[in-house]
């Protein structure tokens, strides 16, 4: 594959520890995301997920191997994480927030800056209002839903997202998730979704790797991997999964 928007190969993580050994979170792993892909990394806890994606976007040095986002200008990969309202000043109000982020990396002439954050929460379907409000007057849904308006004034080219609905009841789930994947489209973005759910992935993803103990253990096509998982591994989670798709 020669189009790749993100390369890694023989990727290795480690954490220092006092007086012992470093502990090894991703164990050589390779894997490529082509542009415009939804690409999901699934896994248990304590597997590597977020070890890895912050060593994607340069917030944990690499011990060894590569990952390489290719032909990116800066600030063209951003995170969203889980615990939106924590991620959100408790002291500003949305609108302050948007704007501050907007001022800070001068993304638009300051007479433009309230009316791009008007637009950018109604693309992430919230009414103006909200710019109004304080991150405590919010849903987990709603707040979820600013902190990707945040990722999005930034003007990514690829958005990786941190267990961004595992904090949210279910059927706000999917709403999240039907933003993201309408995004993906409308800004042409290349998402990384991960999660230690695969009924998460499912929904969204066109393609996956499944992590085990800082390995990857089964990778490629999503609707592939959930109709015939490989790995025993996979067949594990999966048979965790509810079957919740009438909630989709
Ligand atoms: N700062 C750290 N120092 C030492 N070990 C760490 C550190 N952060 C994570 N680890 C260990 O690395 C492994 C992978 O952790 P990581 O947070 O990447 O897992 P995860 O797949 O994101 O889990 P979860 O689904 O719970 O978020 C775990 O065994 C964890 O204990
Ligand atoms: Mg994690």
């Amino acid at each position: 594959m020669s189009n790749a928007i993100l390369t890694v190969k023989d990727l290795v993580i480690e954490y220092p520890r006092a007086g012992k050994p470093p502990f090894r979170a991703v164990k050589g792993v390779s894997f490529e995301v082509k542009p415009n892909e939804f690409f999901g990394i699934v896994g248990e806890s304590g597997c590597g997920k977020s070890t890895l994606a912050k060593a994607l976007c340069g917030l944990l040095p690499i011990t060894s191997g590569e990952a390489a986002f290719h032909a990116l200008p800066a600030h063209a990969v951003q995170m969203v994480f889980q615990d939106a309202t924590g991620s959100l000043n408790p002291r500003m109000t949305i609108g302050q927030t948007l704007t501050e982020v907007l001022a800070v990396y001068d993304l638009c002439p300051k007479a433009q800056r309230s009316e791009m954050v008007a637009t950018l929460l109604e693309e992430v379907g919230l009414p103006a209002e909200v710019a109004l409000a304080y991150p405590r007057e919010l849903s987990g849904g709603q707040c979820q839903r600013i902190s990707i308006a945040r990722a999005l004034a930034m003007n990514p080219r690829v958005i990786i997202a941190d267990e961004p609905v595992s904090a949210l009841d279910v059927s706000v789930q999917a709403r999240v998730l039907n933003l993201l994947a309408q995004l993906r489209k409308r800004r042409n973005l290349t998402i990384l979704l991960i999660s230690h759910d695969l009924a998460v992935v499912r929904t969204v993803c066109d393609r996956l790797i499944v992590m085990n103990a800082g390995e990857i253990v089964e990778h490629g096509d999503a609707k592939a991997v959930f109709a015939r998982p490989q790995h025993p591994y996979t067949q594990h989670l999966l048979a965790a999964v509810p079957d919740i798709a009438e909630a989709y």
